[in-house]
């Protein structure tokens, strides 16, 4: 069978994982245990981003080896991706030897899109990018991400040629055979790639020394996100080994602030190798704190384990798979966050106790779950509204507490014992078939909801779901 592919991107090893790199994990996590729940082998990306200046300078500040500071931090994002329930089936570290040594053969093969030249023009260190003379006049020669003021470079480097490529990739995307999603960045894309340059991929030594040799020059090294991107194709083996079975992926995961690299060089890269495109490029919105963006200048960066550590695991899910847009930005406050925590603890903690607890009292056996079809469930996932479709799980949650209510079970025992138990085996019946979507989003609960709903007897836990502190 061949297998699906998903990719997230690599973040930077620059610092800890913070709140924003949790959305690329999660909705990689919930395509995947989507797509196994519709029976397909699925395999998934995750990796660490570890060249370029900003990683050394970190490193050299902290009187740490560059290697050993990446080491360290690689470790980081690997706990913290476990953290969060989501199961990867590959991990890639682009200084992993292999890496760069297949980084180097890439490059030796896109060598006939590839010429050297000179720029002279304004660069901005925290970005690691060049920046247009617009780019600098509209922020007042300032980067308005790193607040440091753009620097004058003059330097030779190598370009890929985008323009080799340009027309074959505006046609993938206008067609969709490269679909991206939302709509709304495809159209945007579209526009920014008329006008795009060029690449330097490419830095001159003196520059850059934490990065990947440039293949027959010692002069230069290559830009990190050349480096980076390779990362989707080399974790597979690619050119040593016959990638065919997993590319084109299935869909490649990145934030919005990064698609232009993934919906642009990428696809430029990979024309150069003659290999196919990516068949879906889904780009998620930002996390928000308070309404605005998180940054140490503001103070408002949140640590993603505080926010584990306050209700456990499938609060963090629910509220960044639910309550979070799959494709816009979304806000965190700790209100809503606790509101959906009470949300989780009322509408699902209840029903399981309160019909547990009915089941045990009426001698309610276990039952085996029924596979239900769920067209709209389907359509919404396929369309990547995994928040949409998370609701269509609580609509039906929040029938069963209106049924449970309407229905009185515990009442009908009294009068019509046969009736009670008729009911509840049905209530029974319909959460175990909404619970097994449910282990899409939050795996540990639905697994816990199973196990009560499936046994011989049926017994309420003895400690609730979502315990009220
Ligand atoms: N190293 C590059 C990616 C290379 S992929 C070949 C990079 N790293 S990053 O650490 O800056 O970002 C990693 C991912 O986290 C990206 O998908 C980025 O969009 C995402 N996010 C970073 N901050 C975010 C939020 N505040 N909210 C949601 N996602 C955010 O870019």
């Amino acid at each position: 069978m061949k297998e699906s592919y998903i990719t997230t991107a690599i973040p930077y090893v620059n610092g800890k994982p913070h709140l924003g790199h949790a959305m690329d994990y999660l909705l990689a996590d919930t395509l995947r245990r989507y797509m196994m729940y519709c029976g397909k082998k699925v395999r998934l990306q995750a990796g660490t981003d570890e060249h370029g200046n900003k990683i050394f300078k970190k490193a050299t500040e902290q009187g740490i080896p560059t290697q050993e500071f990446v080491n360290q931090n690689a470790t980081k994002f690997q706990d913290f991706i476990h953290s969060l329930g989501v199961e990867y089936t590959d991990f890639i570290r682009t200084t992993n030897p292999d890496h760069e040594r297949r980084c180097q053969a890439i490059w030796a093969k896109l060598s006939n899109h590839i010429y050297k030249d000179k720029y002279e023009g304004w660069y901005c260190e925290g970005c690691e990018g060049y920046v247009t003379d617009k780019e600098y006049e509209d922020n007042h020669g300032e980067c308005p991400d790193h607040k440091k003021p753009y620097i004058k470079l003059s330097e030779e480097n190598y370009y890929l040629r985008i323009s080799d490529f340009k027309n074959r990739i505006r046609d993938a995307i206008e067609s969709d055979e490269l679909k991206i999603t939302p709509t709304f960045r495809k159209k945007e894309f579209l526009n920014l790639l008329k006008d795009m340059p060029d690449v330097s991929i490419s830095r001159p030594k003196e520059q850059v020394q934490w990065g990947i040799p440039v293949p027959g020059d010692e002069n230069q090294v290559m830009y990190v996100w050349i480096d980076a991107l390779s990362n989707y194709i080399t974790v597979l083996g690619y050119p040593d080994e016959d990638i065919s079975i997993d590319w084109p992926a299935h869909t490649q995961i990145v934030g919005k602030d990064i698609l232009r690299f993934h919906a642009g060089i990428w696809p430029a890269m990979l024309l150069g190798l003659k290999l196919p495109l990516a068949r879906n490029l889904l780009a998620h919105g930002f996390i928000t704190v308070n309404g605005e963006k998180m940054s140490k200048s503001i103070g408002n960066v949140i640590d993603p384990q505080e926010i584990l550590d306050k209700h456990g695991l499938a609060p963090f899910r629910y509220y960044f798979l639910r309550h979070a847009s799959t494709t816009d930005d979304s806000d965190f406050t700790w209100d809503k966050y606790e509101a959906a925590y009470n949300e989780l603890a009322n509408d699902l903690g209840n029903l399981v106790q309160r019909l547990a607890a009915l089941c045990k009292k009426n001698s309610i056996a276990g039952q085996k779950v029924e596979k239900r079809p769920n067209h709209d469930f389907d359509s919404r996932m396929e369309k990547y509204e995994f928040n949409f479709a998370f609701d269509i799980l609580w609509d039906g949650i929040s029938e069963l507490n209106k049924r449970i209510d309407a229905e009185k079970p515990w009442a009908l025992a009294k009068t019509d014992p046969d009736k009670a138990k008729e009911v509840l085996v049905k209530l029974v019946a319909d959460l175990l078939a909404i619970n097994d979507r449910l282990s899409i989003f939050l795996p540990d609960i639905s697994a816990k909801i199973a196990e009560i709903f499936t046994a011989k007897e049926i017994q309420p836990p003895v400690t609730p779901l979502f315990p009220k502190n």
